[in-house]
């Protein structure tokens, strides 16, 4: 008799499992049966890292525990059987944090915190492993752990100082870390701190205080018999031993980890029948030997362990490439876990995969040993079994030789940097007049023996020949490939990247008991141990989850929707669409924000209008359920004309709404330019950005006695997300109770779209009278949701002969999807701000909000300033280029300055661009810097560098409805102190900056407060949180709360010499409030500010230094330097956390992220995580500085004279990221004859600046 149970150890504790379904991940099974919501899901694809866990196994040849770092997500839940499962709530807790945890809380190493506990676990696998781990180490362990908010300079500092290499004060030593005496010291840095933090202060990481590994899993003796598991759809047989395989064998489909055919097979919705056989619990599959002349690897070895061996045993010319090529795998924990047979097969069965594995194995010349259908042992040749498509057979080794002593070059080549997945490889096996050379381009690599011969005959290197002896067609990957391959053939080594990094940042320290000071967040430690609670992480009793329903169409009228397919499958509740709406499907802005109505649909009412709108949603037992369910719904739509592609929508005058025109009339405009006695005219095209918070959408709707519901929804307005829900189920708002603990992330795209997603909860729970969980998978998220704007605009600009200008005539179509959403409030604000920091003369400004059949756009960090501010920068390189000047100097003469009136009339209060500017000019060596960079280029033709200079201003708070807040707080008779207000937290650390206040302005430390859930049952009609202005709004309320609260307290607590518990009894029993509520409102008039005037500007500047490869398009940055001018910061580590963070989600809108659609079927391309490329931890440049100035212009806006923060550093980022890599890509162009001047164009990915730089 089989056994049917497996046996694991979850953080110490002992579990038993009873057949499991085969289709079950680890992190379903922690988080849904064992509670452990500390393993978050941010992609469910591998990518995220946000589920990081640990796996221990005991290795009997090394008499030791291995940790690996794998996703819970891909993981299959069978496969943990005998091993130690380690999730972060494993590692520490707040009562006992680890190392770790307390470095990168402290460290203020992480905003949103959704990222936080993966990273934790990638870094504790190492630390388990290599407890003084180097620098190269740490950057390998979290390659694939991505973070949305933080920048990740905090956590690769926090994570360095675990190495000897870094951390701590080196006495100038450096050791490869860096050193804070590097910096620019002058007398200009007088009075500033250096750094946030030093961790020399903290305790020393000592393993022996790790939790061991478990012994029950030691002495535990597994049973000889084969393990079957039976799931609804999979029956899966683990046998124990060779003979048991051989007897099972058949016709089952056999698996090692199981990882990608689990991943595949959870994508197909259908009812079907499958059994599948594991490799995993055989001996003869699992072993490593290395013998004299040859290495054998099991076929159910990793990918990790794999390389490792081969790195350790074969000749020092090909174990470096080996190591080097695997550590570009794009997954270190897919590489930790799954295994390379499962690479090569998976890979060659499919014919379009380019496998690094199986690229490997051909160049190795890798014997496998096969397990025929008949119970035999043979040996064949890799490439035999891929082209004879031997995969009846079981592979049971890979045999390679260890006396080779050729030299092996490898090269992948991805869409971003090389850790991503593989577009194209290449490798060669070069020496003894053999050569063994590969390219992959699908399946099995191609051999190019044309080329082997010829390098044979020792003939020149030349580029040209060596592609017409591989019989190649010509391409970019493969020019790449070659040149390279000629460099590797002449012994040119490639530069090794330092590893040392200079990361600083520079703030004035205060005197201040709470407000000034960089305290950590409060929040760090919860969400850093898994502690934190996002709502998916909230657990209710009989819920329903809800799977979604998405248009697969462009433009298309909906002729029926059969749910029946769906409804069948044991578990589903039902299927709800548009007609289950009690109230108004189209609950749209108007009823907050009276300017833009919008007309998005909750459900797709007759008629679809973009790929991925919901039509309706399957509600069931299970989030895995409903998601499968929702793709059995049928739909038969009549297909309608689509205009999916931006062009053809622009050409064809598709728009959502008015033209908006700013600034002057056209004639007045028309005649400026006449005028001028040049006129420059040019078109601008800015691609669209993905929020990728990495939290995706989510909702809980509770429902309540008569028709009260509870919502707990990630969205950045509770109000707002209140009445869109009355609306929608024809309630008034007061019985809806909106609730917004947190958001893992938020960026601009949690307010419609949090709605949306509330709305369809809210209906099914009302339906069904059961807790609905709307949880959107990522790539629902990519598909359900709007991005940034995507603009396309035309300028014709008047100078005078210095370059000055006199008048700016613009026009600009911005790609609003398929519905209003946040289009004419982002073409408002474009407009009205695209003159910037500039002073443009005349300016008018046309602005075109197009409709287009795909994801309906909406508001981003940045709201609109980005795309004027990359617009800008391609004016004013085509100035520089006319007037034969440098592009800052360009930039400075057309500076506006506080005094200064804008192109609409308002006058500039309260502004420090010109010492911004002027400060990081000069503290980051422009000039100096320049001429350098001038020389390097003049020596180097494939390598260019550039650098450039960039600036913002930006004006708060906003005028309007939205620039006011809302606070509450209540004293407890303890004197303990509740504090609420109506914005909400989402990684910008409101929360934390408004406990600060609180405790600054009552004197009361700041762990006697609390700030609780951003509520609408405390309060009501608060604006969204956006646009930056939410501490001082906030702040405002806060400060007149504590104001109103100590008029009465003041003269109590100065007869109690200022006891607190004492005073607050005596108040209570004097009949004094302890308990108000209080607007922040910013009075203008009282210090001379107009009506729509800006009080203040946070204005900042920064300069970039970048180097590309010009063959293979990689941007990499040298050294930023970013000024600011945030006031008296009310926290400088939440403030430089910002900065850093809107550095790098600036780089990546200029540089890796693309939003592009099929024209035909109107899907997006980068539908899934792992398409669409957002900075990683590699792409962080190495000498990043930071400034904050700390000027204080202070007027009555302000909140202890600090500044709003959190959009403006992306401008100016963006911005200055996109003119350096314009300069390099200059430099080549004018080097290389070409004359053509090339405008703002955005993305500048890798294929981009290889066409730019391609004759
Ligand atoms: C997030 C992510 C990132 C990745 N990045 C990269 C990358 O950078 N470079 C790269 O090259 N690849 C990459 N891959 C692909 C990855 O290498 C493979 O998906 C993985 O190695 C498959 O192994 P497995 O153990 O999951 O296979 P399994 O699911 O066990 O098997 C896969 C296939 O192999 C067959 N098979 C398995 N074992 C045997 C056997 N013993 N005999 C015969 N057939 C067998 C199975 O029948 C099945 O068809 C990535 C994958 C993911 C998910
Ligand atoms: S990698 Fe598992 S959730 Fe993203
Ligand atoms: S802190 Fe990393 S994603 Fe928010």
């Amino acid at each position: 008799m089989p056994t049917t149970g497996i046996f694991f150890n979850v953080n110490g504790k002992d579990v038993k499992e009873e057949n499991v379904d085969p289709e079950l991940t680890l992190a379903y099974y922690l988080r849904n049966k064992l509670g452990l919501r500390g393993t978050k899901l941010g992609c469910e694809e591998g990518v995220c890292g946000s589920c990081t866990v640990v796996i221990g196994t005991w290795d009997e040849d090394q008499n030791k525990a291995v940790y690996r770092a794998v996703n819970a997500c891909l993981v299959p839940l069978f496969h943990v059987h005998r091993t130690f499962v380690i999730t972060v709530e494993g590692v520490g807790s707040r009562d006992k944090i680890h190392p770790i945890q307390d470095r990168m809380a402290r460290g203020h190493a992480l905003q949103c915190g959704f990222c936080s506990p993966g990273f934790v676990m990638s870094a504790y696998a190492l630390l388990r492993n290599h407890p003084n781990p180097s620098i190269k180490q740490i950057n390998a362990a979290i390659r694939s752990n991505l973070c949305r908010c933080t920048g990740y300079r905090p956590i690769l500092e926090a994570l360095y100082s675990f190495s000897s290499e870094s951390g701590g004060c080196c006495g100038g030593k450096k050791n490869g870390g860096g050193c804070c005496k590097d910096k620019n010291s002058s007398d200009e840095d007088e009075g500033f701190d250096e750094k946030l933090l030093n961790f020399g202060d903290f305790p020393k990481y000592d393993s022996t205080q790790e939790i061991i590994f478990p012994p029950s899993l030691r002495t535990f003796v597994d049973t000889e018999k084969q393990l079957i598991l039976s799931g609804s759809r999979i029956e899966l047989t683990l046998p124990k031993t060779l003979e048991q395989f051989k007897l099972e064998r058949n016709d089952r489909n056999v698996i090692s980890s199981g990882l990608i055919t689990r991943f595949v097979t959870s994508r197909n919705p259908k009812e079907f029948s499958q059994k599948w056989i594991s490799t995993k619990y055989v001996k003869e599959f699992n072993e490593v030997k290395v013998e004299s002349d040859t290495i054998t690897i099991g076929s159910a070895v990793t990918i990790q362990k794999l390389s490792e061996t081969l790195s350790a045993s074969l000749q020092e010319n090909i174990a470096s490439e080996i190591g080097r090529f695997i550590q570009k795998f794009s997954s270190q924990q897919v590489a930790n876990f799954a295994t390379w047979t499962g690479a090569i097969v998976s890979a060659a069965k499919s014919s379009v995969s380019v496998s690094d594995l199986l690229l490997l194995l051909n160049v190795l010349d890798a014997k496998l040993t096969l397990l025929t259908e008949n119970g035999d042992l043979v040996q064949t040749e890799i490439g035999r079994f891929v082209e004879e498509k031997q995969f009846e057979n079981t592979v049971v080794n890979a045999v390679f030789s260890r006396n080779d002593n050729r030299r092996l070059f490898c090269l992948k080549l991805g869409e971003t940097s090389e850790q991503d997945s593989t577009n194209f490889n290449f490798g060669a096996l070069i020496g003894n007049k053999s050569n063994r050379i590969f390219v992959g381009l699908g399946g099995q690599p191609k051999r190019l023996n044309g080329l082997e011969s010829y390098i044979n005959s020792g003939k020149s290197m030349d580029l040209e020949e060596l592609y017409k002896e591989s019989q190649v067609e010509k391409n970019y990957n493969f020019t790449i490939a070659l040149t390279r391959f000629i460099e590797f053939l002449n012994h040119k080594e490639h530069g090794k990247s330092s590893e040392a990094v200079n990361y600083i940042q520079y703030f004035k320290p205060t005197h201040n008991e709470s407000v000034g000071r960089p305290i950590a967040n409060y929040f760090n430690e919860r969400a850093i141990t898994g502690e934190a609670l996002y709502v998916n992480d909230i657990q209710t009793h009989n819920a329903v989850h809800l799977g979604f329903v998405l248009s697969t169409v462009p433009h298309a009228e909906i002729i029926n929707v059969d749910p029946s397919e769906a409804l069948k499958l044991k578990g589903v509740c039902g299927y709800f669409g548009v007609t289950d709406i009690p109230g108004n499907n189209v609950p749209g802005l108007q009823l907050a924000n009276m300017n833009f109505p919008d007309n998005t649909t909750i459900f797709a009412d007759k008629k679809v209008e973009s790929v991925g709108q919901v039509i309706g949603v399957i509600a069931a037992n299970d989030v895995v359920l409903a998601r499968r369910a929702a793709r059995l719904v049928k739909i038969d739509y009549k297909g309608l004309k689509s205009l999916v592609d931006f062009k053809e929508a622009r050409e064809a005058e598709s728009l959502l709404g008015d033209v908006k025109n700013y600034g002057k009339d056209e004639k007045i405009m028309n005649e400026c330019l006449e005028k001028s006695s040049k006129v420059l005219e040019g078109e601008v095209e800015i691609g669209g950005q993905e929020h990728y918070y990495l939290e995706t959408q989510s909702s809980l709707v509770i429902p309540g006695e008569g028709d009260e519901l509870v919502v707990h929804c990630a969205t950045q307005g509770t109000s707002f997300t209140q009445l869109m829900v009355a609306e929608a189920m024809k309630i008034p708002a007061h019985k809806v109770i909106v609730k917004t603990k947190r958001l893992g992330g938020g960026f601009g795209g949690k307010v419609n779209n949090a709605s949306w997603i509330a709305c369809m909860c809210a209906v099914v729970a009302r339906k069904l009278n059961r807790p609905a969980y709307g949880f959107l998978s990522r790539a629902d998220d990519l598909a359900i949701t709007g991005k940034r704007h995507g603009v396309y605009a035309k300028y014709r600009v008047g100078i005078d002969s210095e370059g000055k200008i006199e008048g700016i005539y613009y026009k600009a179509w911005l790609n609003g999807g398929w519905s209003k959403d946040h289009t004419e409030g982002v073409t408002m604000v474009m407009g009205v701000l695209v003159d910037e920091v500039y002073n443009m003369g005349t300016v008018r400004f046309e602005g075109y909000p197009v409709k287009t059949n795909s994801n309906s756009n909406t508001a981003l960090r940045g709201y609109g300033n980005p795309q004027s501010k990359l617009l800008n920068e391609g004016v004013m390189r085509r100035i520089a280029r006319e007037v034969k000047k440098d592009v800052e100097e360009v930039k400075k003469l057309n500076f506006s300055f506080e005094g200064h009136h804008r192109f609409l009339g308002t006058k500039i209060h309260n502004d420090s661009l010109g010492e911004c500017w002027e400060c990081c000019t000069n503290w980051s060596e422009f000039e100096k810097r320049k001429r350098k960079i001038e020389e390097f280029n003049r020596n180097s033709k494939t390598v260019k560098r550039g650098i450039a200079m960039s600036s913002v201003r930006f004006g708060l708070p906003h005028a309007g409805p939205s620039g006011h807040g809302i606070a509450s707080i209540l004293i407890n008779l303890d004197g303990s102190i509740q504090l609420s207000i109506g914005g909400t937290e989402m990684g910008q650390g409101l929360n934390q900056k408004m406990l600060q206040v609180c405790s600054e302005a009552l004197k009361r430390p700041i762990d006697t407060i609390t700030i609780v859930d951003t509520s609408t049952d405390k309060i009501t009609n608060a604006p969204e949180t956006g646009g930056s202005q939410n501490a001082d709004t906030n702040g405002l309320a806060v400060l007149a709360c504590c104001n109103r609260i100590m008029s009465k307290l003041q003269p109590i607590l100065n007869k109690n010499e200022g006891e607190w518990e004492k005073s607050i009894r005596e108040a209570y029993a004097a009949y004094i409030p302890l308990q108000c509520t209080e607007y922040g409102t910013v009075k203008r008039e009282e210090f001379g500010v107009g009506e729509m005037e800006s009080p203040y500007n946070t204005t900042g500047a920064c300069a970039v230094e970048i180097e590309i490869d010009i063959l293979s398009g990689y941007n990499h940055v040298i050294r930023v330097d970013m000024v600011m001018d945030v006031g008296e910061s009310l926290n400088p580590a939440i403030d430089i956390g910002q900065i850093e963070g809107a550095f790098m989600q600036g780089y990546g809108l200029v540089t890796c992220e693309k939003i592009t659609f099929n024209r035909e079927t109107g899907y997006l391309d980068q539908n899934s995580a792992g398409k669409y490329k957002i900075p990683k931890a590699s792409d962080v440049p190495k000498d990043f500085r930071v400034k904050l100035l700390g000027i204080n212009k202070a007027n009555g806006a302000q909140v202890y004279s600090s500044k709003g923060i959190g959009e403006p550093p992306l401008m100016m980022s963006c911005g200055a990221v996109h003119s350096a890599i314009m300069y390099c890509i200059d430099v080549w162009r004018k080097e290389n004859g070409i004359e053509e001047f090339v405008d703002t164009i955005s993305p500048l990915s890798a294929e981009r600046i290889q066409k730019l730089c391609s004759k």
